[in-house]
């Protein structure tokens, strides 16, 4: 294995998450308090946290987690959960147990950046196909279908995307399958973003539901605003294929923590209650993002995400967008991040929308442009 490369995006979020006064790129959703959390929880929920022993806990994952994780897809049973801590451990699991140098890996970009530099520095060859602006964001499925070698292992999904809110339509995700079904490659799709879609007819299956060699990243970071659990997991029919991945595991975090899995047990069962709040803010958020963008569109070009907390609109002015953001948060302290984070060319940032305080980092970020640009 090379060296890892900088996780720019997760370094750039640790030098201003905890620093910025108004965060305006946040992929996950508004969260709960422990104390809004615990009221939630049905008896056996809260008697599981009354009397919890801090052990190590089961490698595999709570058997009653999974369970609940389970029911949240179709054809899986508890046995077809592997839990992870959060997703990302999920996908270092993966990318080491399945790759080797002499395997190819189809992945899209802009990506989350484990999801391509991983099997880079495992030495496989990444062929990357770009989603453009000029295309809405849409995956073009001929530049796809050609990049199927004989040595595909791995091809890489992730709808809703990070970081432009995109999400594929049904019939291109039945030929994404045929096609990794009739090359024999895994399809690991990351689905972190998935039940934030903000038309739910948008909503894809679950690979895992789809395919016998499908993989399902799932977490509760997002949807759920749940990211300090650090509870994630891939959902996979595959079981041979999972066990090897959760080898990995046990060189990682070894075993989930044991109140994160309880309190992700209690929001699981209380799952219609939390996503209904979230869904409200992000869909009174987006409306003010609309108008926001309508009134500076002669300064920002908006292509409306279609699931997920996160756009990623393009800065019309001549300034390069790492320079707006550094002076944007530097003057309003308002965080946006910009495309070079991802490797992206273009003026691009991600904004996000899935916070209850969105709108006033939005005012923010009015009062800078019009300072600055009007
Ligand atoms: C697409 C994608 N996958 C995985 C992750 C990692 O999620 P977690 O922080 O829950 O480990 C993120 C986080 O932003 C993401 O955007």
């Amino acid at each position: 294995m090379n060296p890892l490369p900088l996780f720019k995006l997760e370094d750039y979020l640790s030098q201003w998450e905890f620093k910025a006064p108004h965060l305006l790129c946040c992929s996950d959703a508004q969260t709960v308090s422990m104390k809004e959390l615990l009221l939630m929880a049905d008896p056996e929920g809260k008697n599981l946290w009354d009397n919890l022993h801090l052990n190590y806990t089961e490698v595999k994952g709570l058997p009653a987690l999974r369970d609940e994780i389970a029911s949240l897809y179709s054809e899986l049973k508890a046995d077809d959960i592997q839990m992870f801590a959060g997703a990302e451990e999920g996908i270092y699991c993966t990318m080491r147990a399945m790759l080797s140098p002499e395997d190819h890996v189809i992945a899209l970009v802009p990506a989350y950046q484990s999801l391509v530099d991983l099997p880079r520095a495992i030495g496989a060859e990444v062929t990357t196909i770009a989603l453009k602006a000029e295309h809405n964001w849409k995956l073009d499925m001929d530049l796809f279908a050609k990049a199927f070698r004989p040595n595909t292992k791995l091809v890489v999904i992730n709808f809703p995307h990070n970081p432009t809110g995109t999400i594929l339509d049904k019939s291109s995700l039945k030929t994404m399958i045929d096609l990794c079904r009739k090359s024999g490659a895994y399809l690991f799709s990351d689905e972190v973003y998935r039940l934030m879609e903000l038309d739910e007819k948008d909503r894809l299956p679950s690979i895992a539901d789809l395919y016998e060699k499908g993989l399902s990243l799932s977490v509760m970071s997002k949807a759920f605003g749940m990211a300090g659990l650090r509870i994630g997991w891939i959902a996979c029919r595959d079981r041979k294929m999972l066990a090897k991945i959760a080898e990995y595991k046990h060189y990682a975090s070894i075993c989930n923590s044991a109140p994160s899995e309880i309190l992700a047990l209690i929001a699981l069962r209380a799952k219609d209650k939390i996503l209904s709040r979230v869904h409200q803010i992000m869909r009174s958020n987006i409306q003010m993002l609309d108008a926001f963008f309508a009134t500076h569109a002669d300064l920002l070009r908006w292509v409306r995400p279609l699931g997920g907390c996160i756009g990623f609109p393009e800065l019309l002015a001549k300034e390069p967008v790492d320079r707006f953001c550094q002076r944007l948060v530097e003057k309003k302290g308002v965080l946006l991040m910009p495309a070079t984070i991802y490797d992206t060319p273009g003026n691009f940032f991600r904004i996000g929308f899935g916070r209850a305080n969105m709108p006033q980092a939005l005012d923010k970020l009015s009062e800078f442009i019009k300072e600055e640009y009007r």
